[in-house]
């Protein structure tokens, strides 16, 4: 269905500019030498991100739809929320892992939905972040092995 469509490329428009602000958030604050990796990465997924959110709001434009401003912003990330201990970088990358998790289950909600409405060019779009955020999620599964729970 074509609103099904819309609906998940809206969601997940405000999603990545969720993630921006707290991937760029956690990039700043994390403190101590363990950090510096993870916050090099945080950084270099802050422009992914934000070109994930690039292509979804043209290809809402291009469904003749608008993508969404502030007023419309509804934050869900309550785990990625900078850590008030800041060398806990443990808990930014269980974070993420959370976040990248969604994103891939909104991206395959996507692919499916474009696919029953017959949508070849949203289905590409899906398909293309969904492989980023798959990329992410390994990275991070790296740095978790890196930084065991103590
Ligand atoms: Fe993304
Ligand atoms: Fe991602």
């Amino acid at each position: 269905m074509a609103d099904e469509v819309t609906e998940l490329l809206t969601k997940a428009y405000i999603d990545e500019l969720e993630t921006v602000m707290n991937y760029l958030t956690n990039a700043i604050v994390l403190d101590g030498v363990h950090a510096e990796e993870v916050k090099e990465s945080l950084e270099a997924d802050v422009e992914e991100e934000l070109e994930h959110a690039r292509m979804l709001g043209n290809r809402l434009k291009q469904l003749d739809e608008s993508p969404p401003g502030s007023m419309e912003f509804e934050a869900r990330q309550s785990s990625l929320q900078p850590p008030e201990d800041t060398t806990d970088v443990q808990s930014v990358i269980e974070g993420v892992l959370e976040a990248e998790e969604d994103a891939i289950e909104t991206y395959r909600a996507l692919f499916e939905a474009a696919g029953e409405a017959n949508d070849p060019v949203t289905e590409d779009v899906a398909v293309t972040i969904l492989a980023d955020e798959e990329a992410h999620r390994t990275e991070f599964r790296g740095f978790q092995k890196e930084f065991p729970n103590d």
